[in-house]
């Protein structure tokens, strides 16, 4: 007994009526009505509300905005994406976990979820501060039929599913710096890592790491971002629900991923598209080893961005640091 008591308690406490009798959860559950005091205490200590009604029963009032796979279930409309759903009240990086449940041979749509990670994983290995109790970090296993040099493509269909939540929980407009910085008003608000295990012709699995600055406060940023950084409380000025935030970014995930095995990359890059604001714009790009600067132009078929340089030629960027040379 344990989660699942838990989750089946909750699931009775939702189902409508008002209160729940303990004579009712034992029988139900087919535990000991001390066994169902010691789960209400257990939910209670979780943050869950629960009144108790003298003769009557229980009656839950409040949940915490925790991201417990029950309450991210409850809301979640989903076949594929979440299927599994992993939570870790802290985690190294979800990324590693997620890669190690992928090589155990979890099934698609594993979502791996951490209240905090001690060793966040950004990109070009810097470090993701991920501070507990205030924002999203998830990780996302799939295990697409596509061959590894489409990998990069996922990236794209990440980026739109996090604005669109974004968006949706937020009501801001977000926009995408490419390859896969998610922005508001020029400030960086989530990030995302993808990482992919493969042999020479086919994926095993890519893993989908996305970490979104919901409740960050000013002061918890650290002080040597590279970048400007923002978070949707900040940007709004109200609390955000991370429940309803989590459920919304699988929920467009789900959506995204059928379109993607249905009709292939053209409509994700094309609501990609529509998030890009660095199209006609100056930029910068670091390549790591040289620097360019030039005109973005566009994005090709593959995803790699298009540079106008100064002799006129177009150089196509496909992975690199961008930052409009305007900001
Ligand atoms: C970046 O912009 O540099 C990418 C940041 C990606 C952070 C997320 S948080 C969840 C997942 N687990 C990690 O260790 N990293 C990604």
């Amino acid at each position: 007994m344990g989660n699942g008591a838990r989750e089946e308690i909750l699931r009775l406490f939702r189902r409508g009526g008002d209160l729940v009798s303990g004579e009712e959860l034992s029988r139900i559950l087919g535990i000991s009505r001390t066994a169902v005091w010691k789960q209400i205490r257990l939910l209670r200590e979780q943050g869950y509300v629960i009144e108790a009604v003298p003769s009557r029963g229980y009656r839950l009032t409040s949940t915490p905005d925790l991201l417990l796979p029950a309450e991210i279930r409850a809301g979640l409309d989903t076949q594929i994406i979440g299927r599994e759903i992993v939570y870790l009240a802290e985690a190294d990086s979800t990324n590693l976990r997620a890669s190690l449940l992928g090589e155990a041979g979890s099934v698609e749509g594993t979502v791996v979820i951490a209240d905090q990670q001690s060793a966040g994983k950004g990109r070009l290995g810097r470090r993701w501060s991920s501070p507990p109790g205030v924002n999203l970090y998830t990780s996302v296993l799939l295990r697409p039929p596509i061959s590894p040099r489409s990998a990069p493509q996922l990236t794209f269909l990440s980026a739109v599913a996090t604005a669109w939540a974004i968006e949706e929980t937020s009501g801001l407009e977000p926009q995408v710096k490419w390859p896969n910085d998610i922005l508001l008003g020029g400030k960086k608000v989530a990030g995302l890592l993808n990482e992919m295990s493969a042999e020479t012709d086919r994926v095993h699995f890519v893993v989908l790491g996305i970490g979104v600055n919901l409740n960050m406060q000013a002061g918890q940023f650290p002080q040597d971002l590279r970048y400007p950084a923002t978070s949707l409380t900040l940007e709004t000025g109200r609390p955000i629900s991370r429940l309803r935030f989590a459920r919304s970014l699988l929920h467009h995930l789900e959506g995204l991923y059928r379109v993607y095995l249905e009709k292939g990359f053209t409509p994700i890059l094309l609501a990609w598209k529509n998030l890009f604001d660095l199209a006609g714009r100056q930029v910068e790009v670091d390549l790591q080893k040289r620097r360019l600067s030039g005109v973005a132009i566009g994005i090709d078929e593959d995803g790699a961005l298009l540079v106008r340089l100064v002799d006129g030629s177009t150089e196509r960027v496909l992975a690199g640091d961008v930052t409009p040379a305007d900001s």
